[in-house]
């Protein structure tokens, strides 16, 4: 893979009354080309400011921007204007021209670079059928539901054929069925047009659901990088883990852990099976084989973007010998093991 992005020792502050309010304060980070890159963090993390920086429409204090081998910051007006129509963008509250039908939105930005007319009615008509919209052409914004008009602000988003898509809280303002068509359609275009894709969020479902990589962002700063599946199963940053407990089933999880604690001849330990593993009797063979009597407390399968995982939370009745045994046993096996 080759480099689509690269943000280098990035600041950015803000002039709040005579002050300087600091919202990103060096941020390092390169995104592939073909990847599905998101960027994590609570209100007021520098997310938006972040993603805004990707295509100047926040400059920067210092700093290089990057993207397909431009530095942006040294481009003038025109230049500028020529390198943001190979990155698109959308947003949370969709930012749709209100008088302007489903087509004239999609065709607004390809007007503006002044494409012939039959071109732009090729090309509209293309990307309505791209996110399923063909029907509802004539239609305007208002009469649209949530997850349609964002169907529309990626249709326009696509419409000067750009390298890069940037995803500011696309889905925050829609229902959960909603999130996963859009999720599922943004996972498409990223397929079949090999897009770039930067999403932020502070919902660990949605980059779960489709990105291959995630940054965690905090105060301004990256405490946390690598691939999705890494990060979500050994978070490290505190912040990190907050996260990924918004979508595990952690509630359940501490009452068994604080109910069962007592009892001082058994030991709970969480398995992480991932990929192929999750559907092999591991589990099963291990206890056959060391002879360890074994409860599952709890049991959850689920998936990253295309990859199975599955956790079990087992209890183990045996000797501390017995169960270190069983321990290496299934590490050796290749799971994950964690004695809670
Ligand atoms: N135009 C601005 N002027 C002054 N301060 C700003 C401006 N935009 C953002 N900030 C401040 O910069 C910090 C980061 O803001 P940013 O909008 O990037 O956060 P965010 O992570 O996108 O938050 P949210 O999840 O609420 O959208 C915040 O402290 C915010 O108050
Ligand atoms: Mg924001």
């Amino acid at each position: 893979m080759s480099r689509m992005i690269q943000l280098e020792n990035l600041h950015k502050g803000y002039q709040v009354d005579g002050h300087i309010v600091p919202a990103l304060q060096g941020i390092d980070l390169s995104i592939e080309k073909g990847e599905i890159f998101g960027v994590i963090g609570h209100s007021g993390a520098g997310k938006s400011t972040l993603i805004r920086c990707i295509n100047l429409l926040e400059r920067p204090t210092s700093g290089r921007v990057v993207v397909d081998g431009t530095d942006l910051m040294n481009l003038d007006d025109r230049q500028l204007q020529e390198q943001r129509r190979q990155i698109g963008m959308i947003f949370q509250h969709f930012n749709l021209l209100s008088s302007a039908t489903v087509a004239e939105n999609v065709a607004f930005p390809l007007k503006l670079a002044k494409r012939p007319k039959a071109e732009i009615e090729q090309k509209v008509t293309e990307l309505l059928t791209l996110v399923g919209l063909e029907a509802h052409r004539n239609k305007y914004p208002a009469q649209l539901s949530g997850g349609q008009k964002q169907r529309v602000g990626i249709a326009r988003a696509l419409a000067s054929d750009p390298k890069v898509l940037l995803c500011d809280e696309a889905t925050s303002a829609l229902d959960p069925q909603t999130t996963n068509s859009i999720l599922a359609l943004l996972r498409d275009i990223n397929r079949k047009l090999g897009l770039t894709i930067v999403l932020i969020t502070h919902e660990m479902h949605v980059i779960r659901a489709v990105c291959d990589r995630v940054a965690v962002i905090d105060g301004g700063k990256i405490v946390e990088m690598g691939n999705v599946v890494d990060v979500f199963l050994k978070p490290q940053h505190p912040t990190t883990q907050e996260f990924v407990e918004q979508v595990a089933d952690s509630v359940e999880l501490k009452e068994i852990v604080s109910h069962e604690k007592a009892d001082k001849d058994r030991t709970m330990i969480r398995i992480t099976f991932l990929g192929s593993q999750t559907y092999q009797p591991v589990l099963f063979q291990t206890m056959l084989e060391t002879g360890t009597p074994f409860n599952i407390l709890q049991g959850t399968i689920s998936r990253m973007k295309d990859t199975p995982y599955g956790q079990l939370i087992v209890e183990l009745e045996a000797d501390q010998e017995q169960v270190n045994k069983t321990i290496g046993s299934l590490r050796q096996r290749g799971l994950e093991v964690e004695v809670i």
